[in-house]
């Protein structure tokens, strides 16, 4: 097991267009691909373990892939059986779409993943498909990996989900693409929108109205994509922290996304305290451009509302909220418990052994202001709590063990750590 151990930072001026990126539109970029005629290109693909994973099986699912560098080219040849078992890794997302994707499909496919995808939820996603007509089984009825998907036509639906997810939306929206008649997908509160936002740029008919998004089946292939991947916001967020909590810092985030349904913990973030521009700079698929934070004394806030918008985000915020002067609460956030690690367990926990009060809910935490103290932690194989605590190092010096998860989304994040302070591996 690999550790690291970050000493604390003096004031830095970070500045950066090498933000790993972003790991929904990476994953979508290649999947989606499949359902082209003609060549898509895909340009700052992101090269981590999640993202490669999800580009193999579409190679196993008979796409030609051509790797140029910093392009990547996939021709689909249709939707092909696979002799392999397609092994998503770590990644939920890349699960659960291809479940949607493949659910259509002509033949048998089998979706594994790693020790801790194999205990993540997949019945939020295998028992809405399985009602439209889906064959589609797993351990423990279905809810849990390895998945067999026998593919079959798929009916049309109109399905009411309980959670906002936009792994789950975007695996109704992909079987709706190939069902029998127009479908109708509803959620409680908007979940990230890549998928209708790249689908309907590739020429499918997706109507979104507030919490409601209709998708007609198509009618011919898609035209392919062209596109330049974004910086991820979720990884520049880790950057945006730091600056937030060492005084006299400042991170300029170059090339970033500003979907709204992305950077709303940056603006929790500005509630808090921190000082906040955003710069749009171009648009393709999703509004794109430059965020700059500077610090600023931080107080305490309460977080309940947009959760799906900064799901992602939290275990990152709390390092913010532990350097906040007074009480921050996460509240409807009971997401948290079913991610890479049960992301409120091990950010009280981990806070904790900080020297940092806490209070657990259910559905989220609360996290009393403090003095951060050095700590040796653990990542629970999770690359958030990983970074998360990485970055709160960067106030009181840290050791986090088994970080080769930080590898499953932003491989290059030690070298842009080591801009703001000094790192040993
Ligand atoms: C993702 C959606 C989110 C997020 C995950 C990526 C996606 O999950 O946590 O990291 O790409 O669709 P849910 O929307 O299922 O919560």
């Amino acid at each position: 097991m690999i550790s690291a151990k970050v000493y604390s930072a003096q004031p830095f001026e970070f500045k950066s267009d090498a933000i790993a990126p972003d790991k929904s539109i990476s994953h979508r970029s290649a999947m989606f691909a499949l359902l082209a005629e003609g060549e898509s290109r895909i340009e700052n693909f992101l090269r981590a373990e999640d993202t490669l994973n999800t580009l193999k099986i579409v190679g196993h699912l008979g796409a030609d892939i051509v790797d140029e560098g910093t392009v990547i080219t996939v021709r689909s040849n249709g939707i092909q059986e696979s002799p392999e078992i397609l092994d998503c890794g770590n990644s939920g997302t890349g699960m659960r779409l291809f479940c949607g994707l493949l659910s259509s499909a002509e033949g048998h496919f089998v979706l594994t993943g790693d020790e801790y995808l194999k205990r993540r939820p997949m019945k939020r996603v295998t028992h809405p498909l399985r009602n439209i007509g889906a064959k589609l089984d797993g351990r423990n009825n279905g809810d849990l990996a390895p998945l067999s998907i026998r593919g079959a036509s798929l009916k049309a639906f109109d399905y009411e989900s309980k959670i906002a997810s936009a792994q789950v939306k975007s695996a109704m929206i992909l079987a709706a693409l190939r069902s029998d008649g127009v479908c109708t997908f509803r959620e409680p509160e908007l979940s990230r929108d890549h998928t209708e936002r790249m689908l309907k740029g590739m020429g499918a008919r997706v109507e979104v109205n507030g919490l409601e998004t209709k998708v007609w089946p198509l009618e011919k292939p898609l035209s392919p994509l062209n596109i330049r991947v974004p910086a991820d916001p979720s990884s520049a967020f880790f950057f945006a922290v730091a600056a937030a909590i060492i005084p006299g810092s400042s991170a300029v985030i170059e090339g970033v996304t500003l979907n709204p349904t992305r950077i709303e913990a940056f603006k929790v973030l500005e509630r808090m305290g921190a000082d906040i521009s955003y710069t749009l700079t171009d648009e393709r698929y999703e509004p794109i451009g430059t965020i700059t934070v500077n610090h600023a004394p931080l107080k305490a806030v309460s977080v309940e509302e947009n959760i799906a918008w900064l799901i992602d985000e939290l275990p990152a915020l709390s390092i913010a909220m532990a350097c906040a002067e007074g009480k921050s609460t996460v509240k409807n956030a009971e997401e948290l418990r079913v991610k890479e690690s049960d992301r409120i367990k091990t950010v009280v926990d981990n806070l904790n052994l900080c020297g940092i009060e806490t209070e657990e809910y259910p559905d989220g935490y609360a996290v009393i202001g403090g003095e951060l103290k050095n700590a040796c932690v653990n990542s629970f194989g999770d690359h958030r709590i990983a970074m998360s605590f990485l970055i709160g190092g960067l106030k009181c010096g840290m050791e986090v063990e088994d970080i080769e998860c930080i590898n499953t989304s932003f491989p290059n994040f030690f070298d842009l750590l080591g801009m703001c302070t000094k790192v040993e591996r």
